[in-house]
């Protein structure tokens, strides 16, 4: 039978905050007493011959086996995903139902607590649970996709929690980055840097990206933005445009980024840099370059892309002197996109002819695009909104920001401006085609996109989808 971990999760909501808590079933002082002798010997405290096992009676014989030919061959590991945590519940509740412990909750427990992070192991296997943060001892919060944050009823040993990190990433000094075995991203501060006690925060590692229409789904970009930002990236196989995504922390960059990369065509030689690793991409020439395991500037990284023959370079997050370096590459032809933390376009461009990025303002123009995604919060809970696309041109003294996309929070769509776009009109004579054929291109780019949405396609099939419009554009309709 499998466990059900969740079972014993329950949301209430409640003001400012909801909370997320484990309910633990009543267990008998028998079944209290086991559960701690498994933590105990799970964890490594305790040998067997340190238990005191009277309360088991004449079950403790069995016991004894069971810890000898399941717990103790157990392959030992310094922390575990969830699934493999999952898994050894399951093997242990199959053992105890045997001596006549039924309750699941009891085999589910021990092994979070005995070989993971206590009651944090909730969340890290609750799908719907995409960041885990713990203020030290002072409160656990965990954001949730649809409800926002929530506070943690858990309980946990965070002196042992940290114990366990620390096995697992290595210490090296007070601020720890790493990752944890599901592959989400984990920042370790200790005391007394954090003065409340170890903090944690843990962004869930999503095993599926959203591709382009599940976003289009959630209503963050419409079919009219997501055509319009295919026919520049692409750029009809001559004119790819350079895109930055702007937003907030959690507004869904990354995300966005990840969806338009998919319509660049699969033969495109791809380098991307990042901080850490995010991006998860299908083109067999993909490159990630990270500086996850090696302190080399994100400069360096990129300085090194450049000389790997790359069509297209992305940056999975512009901060500081690459930026300049990025724009230099752009200007030289080479496409590019990437993510930047900004409220706005007009932000964007102020933040990167600022410290530290410093961007000559007579460079920007070769950024073509800024798409602003933010996380805003509803009625209904959060949601992710393209607020506006801009198309950014030389201006005398500066650059011109012409937003050709602007969200309308009062009917909650993301409308196309009376602006012209310049991107299209100048392709269009690059191209030699009239405006009418471009924007017929546009059209038929939409309905494809439509097409694909009524269909339902995954991720997969719709990047079929679109390369098989690159080979043959009358043979998709
Ligand atoms: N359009 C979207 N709709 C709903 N959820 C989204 C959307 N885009 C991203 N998310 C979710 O928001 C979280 C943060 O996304 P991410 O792309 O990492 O943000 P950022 O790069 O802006 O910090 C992830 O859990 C992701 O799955
Ligand atoms: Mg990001």
């Amino acid at each position: 039978m499998a466990l059900d971990p969740l079972a014993y999760a329950k949301i209430l909501e409640g003001k400012p905050y909801g909370s997320y808590a484990i309910l633990a079933p009543d267990l008998s002082e028998e079944e209290k007493k086991l559960l701690e002798a498994l933590t105990l010997v799970l964890s490594g405290k305790k040998s067997l011959n340190q238990l005191d096992l009277s309360f088991l009676g004449e079950k403790r014989e069995d016991f004894v086996t069971l810890v000898r030919e399941s717990i103790l061959k157990i392959p030992p590991r310094k922390l575990y995903s969830p699934q493999e945590l999952l898994a050894i519940a399951e093997d242990l509740h199959e053992d105890l139902k045997v001596i006549g412990f039924e309750e699941p909750f009891i085999s589910i427990k021990a092994v979070y607590d005995g070989l993971g992070l206590g009651d944090l192991e909730f969340p890290l296997y609750d799908p719907s649970i995409e960041e885990i943060l713990v203020n030290g001892r002072k409160s656990t919060f965990l954001y949730h996709g649809e409800l926002g944050y929530l506070e943690g009823e858990l309980n946990f040993d965070l002196r042992e929690v940290a114990r366990r990190l620390l096995r697992y990433l290595g210490k090296g000094s007070s601020l720890i980055d790493g990752h944890l075995p599901d592959g989400s991203r984990i920042n370790v501060v200790l005391e007394p840097v954090s003065d409340v006690g170890t903090s944690i925060t843990i962004r869930k590692f999503k095993r599926r990206r959203l591709s382009l229409l599940d976003i289009i789904k959630r209503g963050t970009m419409s079919t009219e933005l997501a055509a319009y930002l295919w026919l520049l990236i692409e750029g009809m196989g001559v004119v790819p445009h350079n895109l930055i995504v702007a937003g907030n922390t959690g507004g869904g960059k990354t995300t966005t980024l990840n969806a338009l990369l998919d319509l660049v065509p699969l033969n495109e030689r791809i380098i991307s840099i990042e901080d850490t690793r995010e991006l998860s991409l299908l083109h067999p020439n993909w490159v990630p370059l990270s500086k996850e395991y090696d302190d080399v500037a994100l400069e360096d990284l990129l300085i090194n892309a450049l000389r790997m023959r790359p069509d297209r370079i992305v940056v999975g997050e512009v901060r500081g002197r690459e930026a300049e370096t990025l724009l230099a590459a752009m200007n030289v032809g080479h496409a590019g996109m990437g993510t930047i933390h900004a409220n706005s376009a007009r932000d964007s461009i102020r933040r990167l002819t600022s410290p530290p990025m410093e961007v000559p303002r007579e460079m920007l123009p070769v950024l073509n695009l800024v798409l602003v995604q933010h996380r805003i919060r509803t009625p209904k809970g959060y949601v992710r909104r393209v607020t506006e696309v801009a198309e950014i041109a030389p201006l005398e003294g500066g650059v011109n920001i012409a937003r050709t996309f602007v969200w309308d929070p009062s009917t909650d769509e993301i409308k196309r401006t009376e602006i012209p776009s310049a991107l299209i009109d100048k392709m269009s004579e690059y191209l030699s085609l009239s405006k009418k054929k471009i924007q017929e291109e546009l059209r038929r780019r939409q309905k494809i996109i439509e097409y694909a949405l009524k269909e339902n396609l995954d991720r997969l099939k719709f990047i079929s989808l679109v390369n098989s419009y690159y080979l043959n554009p009358s043979g998709v309709k």
